[in-house]
Formats: structure tokens, C-alpha cells, sequence
């Protein structure tokens, strides 16, 4: 079967499964990847997906690691979202080169293996990999942060910008290239507490920025280290996001806007895990 079939591989992760119900709901057909079918739970939003669109979406499982894996669901493809990605928050990793590097570049090397072997496969969109801090937001609604946040400033997109993002790379005649995902500014911690508070009208959410030298002596608290400290203390800098709005055509929305979905999400997920 050859055709307007799109492969999204790591569906199960936050970006792919984004992604996967973007391509669903503009009616086409999906080759997802997972690395196991039977693990009902993590794939539970897949399978509501299956229901929702029946007979659009098709599993797979694949692992990184193993060669040939993405062989089956790239059969009739013509276009290979290669999200699939070990993803770990930096203060988690034990060994970067064998935890993260190397399965990724494996990985990687493996799916375009697959695309030499395919003649259907016409377009591949790669996502790369960020640095990110530990679950800020979650953090501040949390109440960990409650005398202060850090004069930090993060660059933030909406993970549904990203998933557009990514279809609309593979479907603008104009895109090609890489792409900066982001807001144009970087926003400081102390304005998303201010939303977040807005949002959330809880009185733990503090209003204030601590002192960098009292941030240092903490950040091992925090699960930072002081390089990364060094590196992110009140650094504020701007984004040029242009190719993003003028070739993606990509609307970044308020920021207000995603940290309410957010919280709304975080809100659920806690009710459901009580
Ligand atoms: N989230 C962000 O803020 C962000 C921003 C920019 C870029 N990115 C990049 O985007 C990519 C995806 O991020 P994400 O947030 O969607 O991550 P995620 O939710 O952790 O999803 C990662 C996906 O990769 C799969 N995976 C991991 N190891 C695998 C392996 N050995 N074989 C097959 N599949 C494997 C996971 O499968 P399992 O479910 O089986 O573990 C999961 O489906 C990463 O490269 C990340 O660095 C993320």
C-alpha cells in the first residue's frame, strides 16, 4: 500500500502523540511506532485515537536500539516524523553517552536506514533535543518555590505549536532547513509565577525573585548544578523565530493561554492518580 501515509515514531512521548492526533484530525493516515503495544497504559491516548478515527491509525512496535525495526511501519510511507527520542531531565542522567546520545544517533541511523530501503518515504522531519530544566510549572503550583523563584528566563512554545510545526514542515513548499521553536522572548520565572497565580489564585505562589547568591547555595535542592546555574542565572535573550512565522506560518499562542491548558492537565492528572 503506498500513498499519503505519514510514520510518527516514539507516538507514546508528549510531542509525537501531538502530532499523530494533528495528522488525524486533518484526515490522514498514520503509521505510529511504539516500543511496546501491549503496555496499555502508556499508550491508552493511542488507542482512544484508534476509536476516535476508526481505521486511520496503525501500530507498530519499534525499538531504537534494534536495526530493521522501523523496516514494517515505514512500508508505504511518504513521510517519516522521527520524534522517537530518549528524553531525560538533565539531573537524571547517569551516563549522557550511553543513556541518551548513543540511542538517539542509533536510533536516528537506524529510521534513515529504513528510508534508504523505501522508495515511498519523500520527506523526513527530525526533532532535536533541548536542555530543560526540572517541571518548572509544576514546581511553582506545587508550592515547592513558595519564598521565591530564580531569575532564570525560559524559552517556551506550546507543544501544540510544535506538533503543527512539524506537519507543516513536511507539507509548505516553503520549509526546509531547521527551525527555532519559540516564543521571540524569553519569559521570566517570575512572570509565569505571576500567571500561574492569576490562573490558579493560590497564595503559595510567590510574587518575588530570590537573590542569585542564595539561588547557588540552593540550587542542589533544586536539582540544578552550579554550571547550569552559571549558565541560566538572569540571562534574558531574544529568539529569532522569523523562518517559524514566515515559512511554517507557525501562531505562537499567549503564553497565558498554554500555562492555563497546562495547569488544567496537571490539575487532572493529579485527580486521576489519587
Ligand atoms: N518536551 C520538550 O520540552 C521538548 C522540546 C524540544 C525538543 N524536544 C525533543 O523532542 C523529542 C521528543 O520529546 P518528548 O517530550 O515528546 O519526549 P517523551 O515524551 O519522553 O517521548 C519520547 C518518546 O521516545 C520513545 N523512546 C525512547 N527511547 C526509545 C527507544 N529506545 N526505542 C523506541 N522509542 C523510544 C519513548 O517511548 P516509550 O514511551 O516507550 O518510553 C517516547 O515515545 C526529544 O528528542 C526531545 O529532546 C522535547
Amino acid at each position: 500500500m503506498t500513498g499519503n501515509i505519514s510514520l510518527v515514531t516514539g507516538a507514546s512521548g508528549f510531542i509525537a502523540s501531538h502530532v499523530v492526533q494533528q495528522l488525524l484530525e486533518k484526515g490522514e493516515q498514520v503509521h505510529a511506532t511504539v516500543r511496546s503495544i501491549k503496555n496499555k497504559k502508556k499508550i491508552k491516548n493511542l488507542l482512544d485515537m484508534q476509536k476516535r478515527w476508526p481505521g486511520k491509525l496503525t501500530l507498530f512496535e519499534a525499538d531504537l536500539l534494534a536495526a530493521s525495526s522501523f523496516d514494517t511501519p515505514m512500508k508505504g510511507c511518504s513521510v517519516v516524523y522521527h520524534i522517537a527520542s530518549p528524553f531525560f531531565i538533565e539531573n537524571k542522567i547517569r551516563d549522557g553517552q550511553k543513556e541518551v546520545v548513543e540511542p538517539a544517533l542509533k536510533g536516528t541511523q537506524h529510521v534513515l536506514e529504513a528510508v534508504q530501503k523505501n522508495e515511498t518515504v519523500k520527506i523526513v522531519i527530525l526533532t532535536s533535543i533541548i536542555h530543560y530544566p526540572p517541571s518548572i510549572s509544576t514546581q511553582l503550583v506545587g508550592g515547592q518555590l513558595f519564598l521565591g523563584v530564580p531569575d532564570m528566563w525560559f524559552a517556551i512554545v506550546d507543544v501544540r505549536e510544535v506538533a503543527t510545526a512539524h506537519i507543516q514542515a513536511a507539507q509548505l513548499p516553503d520549509s526546509h532547513g531547521r527551525y527555532i521553536l519559540a516564543d521571540g522572548k524569553t519569559r521570566g520565572f517570575v512572570e509565569l509565577a505571576r500567571i500561574l497565580r492569576s490562573i490558579t489564585q493560590s497564595s503559595r505562589i510567590p510574587k518575588n525573585t530570590v537573590p542569585n547568591a542564595l539561588v547557588r547555595l540552593s540550587g542542589p535542592l533544586l536539582g540544578l548544578s552550579q554550571k547550569w546555574l552559571k549558565l541560566n542565572l538572569s540571562i534574558p535573550f531574544d529568539i529569532d523565530n522569523r523562518p517559524s512565522l514566515e515559512q511554517l506560518k507557525i501562531v505562537y499562542r499567549p503564553l497565558e493561554e498554554t500555562l492555563a491548558d497546562h495547569y488544567r492537565s496537571w490539575k487532572s492528572a493529579q485527580s486521576l492518580a489519587h
